[in-house]
C-alpha cells in the first residue's frame, strides 16, 4: 500500500521511478520532511513546510513550489491513497545533472513525495517506555538542516537495533560530565531533571523538531516548567525521566539507557502528562 508522486506523476510505490542522474542519488544533495497523518488529518503541516523551505534555502535550493502548492499536492495524494493513518514523506533534491560535485545554479530541483501507512505506537510501549543506547555524535556541523545525508543516523539506529534498543542518543564530545547530549538518530530528546523538563537548545547542533516545539508550547500552556539548556550525559544518566519526541513517536518515555534503568524503569508521570497535553493541544 501507499502511493508515490514523482515530478507530477502518481504511481504505486513499486512503480515509482526516479532518474539515475538525480543528485539526491549520488550526493544526498537534497532535503526532506516527514509529516504524520492521524485519522486523515495532517499534523502540524505548516510547521513542516516552513522548516522544509528553510532547509532548501540553507543548501541553496530555490524552493520549486510554494507552501500552498506543496499543500495541494499532499492533499491530492492523501485523497488518492485513502490511508487514514499515514506518513507523508516530502523530498526535494537539486535535480538532474552530470556527477560533478559543484552544481549549476540554474538546475531544476526534483520533487518527490510518498504516502505510506504508519500506525501509532502501541499503548503498551507508551506505558513501558523504550530503551536507548548512546553513541558519539559524529555528524557534520549542521544537523539543523534536514538533509538526505543520514548515514550517521542510519548507523546509529542500526547499532541500537542490534542491541535490542529503540533509539540511539547522540553525545557530543567527551567532557566534562561525559559530553553533551544533542538529540537521537530520528528524534529529539528531553529529560526531567529535579522536577523540570529540560531539552537542549536550538544552537545549530540539533534538528529543530516540530514535535519538540509543540511539546514545549503545550507544556508551557499547561504550566509545566520547561527549560532549554544543554544537558550532559552524566545529568541524563541521573535524570528522573528521559523523553523522545518526533513525528513518529510524538512524546515517548525512555525506561533504560545503555542497559541501566532510568527513573522507575517505566515511562514516567511527567512524560505521560506531556504526552497528554501534546495530543490535546496539537490536533
Ligand atoms: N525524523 N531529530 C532528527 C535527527 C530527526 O530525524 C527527527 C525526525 C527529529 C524530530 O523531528 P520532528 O519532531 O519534526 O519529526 C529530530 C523524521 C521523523 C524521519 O527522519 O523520519
Amino acid at each position: 500500500r501507499g502511493i508515490a508522486w514523482v515530478d507530477g506523476k502518481i504511481t504505486s510505490m513499486e512503480e515509482a521511478k526516479i532518474p539515475f542522474l538525480d543528485r539526491g542519488y549520488f550526493f544526498g544533495d537534497g532535503v526532506y520532511e516527514a509529516v504524520k497523518v492521524v485519522e486523515g488529518k495532517l499534523f502540524a503541516l505548516e510547521e513542516h513546510l516552513e522548516r522544509f523551505e528553510r532547509s532548501m534555502k540553507e543548501i541553496r535550493i530555490t524552493p520549486p513550489k510554494t507552501k500552498a502548492e506543496f499543500t495541494d499536492i499532499i492533499m491530492e495524494c492523501l485523497e488518492k491513497a485513502g490511508i487514514p493513518d499515514a506518513m507523508v514523506y516530502l523530498q526535494v533534491t537539486r535535480g538532474i545533472g552530470p556527477r560533478m560535485h559543484a552544481f549549476l545554479p540554474q538546475g531544476e530541483p526534483m520533487v518527490t513525495l510518498f504516502v505510506a501507512p504508519m500506525a501509532s505506537l502501541e499503548e503498551s510501549v507508551r506505558v513501558a517506555g523504550v530503551s536507548c543506547i548512546t553513541v558519539p555524535d559524529e555528524r557534520w556541523a549542521h544537523p539543523h538542516i534536514k538533509t538526505l545525508n543520514l548515514l550517521p543516523n542510519v548507523l546509529a539506529k542500526q547499532a541500537a537495533a542490534e542491541q535490542g534498543a529503540f533509539e540511539a542518543i547522540f553525545v557530543l564530545g567527551t567532557e566534562p560530565g561525559g559530553g553533551l547530549v544533542t538529540e537521537a538518530s530520528s528524534s529529539n530528546i528531553a529529560a526531567v531533571i529535579k522536577g523540570k523538563v529540560v531539552t537542549p537548545p536550538l544552537n545549530g547542533r540539533i534538528l529543530p523538531g516540530v514535535s519538540r516545539a509543540i511539546m514545549l508550547e503545550t507544556a508551557r500552556a499547561a504550566r509545566i516548567e520547561v527549560e532549554e539548556r544543554e544537558i550532559t550525559l552524566e545529568e541524563m544518566r541521573g535524570a528522573e525521566e528521559v523523553i523522545l519526541t518526533s513525528t513518529g513517536v510524538e512524546v515517548l518515555g525512555v525506561c533504560e539507557l545503555d542497559g541501566v534503568t532510568v527513573g522507575q524503569g517505566v515511562s514516567g508521570p511527567l512524560t505521560r502528562r506531556l504526552y497528554e497535553v501534546f495530543m490535546a493541544g496539537s490536533v
